[in-house]
């Protein structure tokens, strides 16, 4: 298997994984279907869909009232992060606000992924799309000396 093909792989496993493990612990069995290029898992009020973020469009997340965006932008390269916020906000419906978790440490100390991402960065990414509010910054280096984990409010501007 070429490298890019592992990538690939590792990623959809990665989300088979999380999948299947929330559905689990959640004492729920899940109805899997194909929804385009997508894996969806659905149980109750839950909806999982697997697959890649790039390839989400409007129709999928239409019934999304709000986001909770944990770890995200950490785990993409900095040149995807401005693709990922344009298309975050392209296919949300209007309104939606938005809870995003990232991770600062200094860059020099560590070489990512998990990627530290700034709020001048949060700033220059989402701007354009959102009014962006720090909410609160929490420092996690009792469980990891290198990380500081931030969270802001994004509102549709
Ligand atoms: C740092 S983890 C955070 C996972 C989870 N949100 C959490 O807080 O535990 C980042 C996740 O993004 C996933 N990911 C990276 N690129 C993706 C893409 N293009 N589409 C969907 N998921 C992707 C990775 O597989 C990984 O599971």
């Amino acid at each position: 298997m070429d490298k890019q093909a592992l990538r690939r792989f590792d990623h959809f496993d990665q989300h088979f994984i999380a999948a299947r493990d929330f559905f689990a612990e959640n004492k729920l069995t899940p109805k899997t279907t194909t929804l385009g290029k997508f894996e969806q898992w659905e149980a109750e009020r839950y909806k999982i869909l697997v697959g890649d973020f790039f390839s989400l469009e409007t129709s999928h997340l239409s019934e999304v009232a709000s986001v909770y965006d944990r770890a995200s932008l950490i785990a993409l390269p900095p040149a995807l992060r401005q693709r990922y916020a344009d298309h975050l906000a392209a296919i949300l419906p209007a309104k939606t606000e938005i809870l995003l978790v990232t991770l600062e440490y200094p860059e020099d100390e560590m070489e990512g992924p998990p990627f530290s991402v700034t709020e001048a960065e949060v700033r220059q990414l989402f701007e354009r799309h959102y009014r962006v509010a720090p909410l609160k910054a929490k420092n996690a280096l009792a469980e990891n000396p290198q990380l500081r984990e931030r969270g802001y409010r994004l509102t549709p501007a």
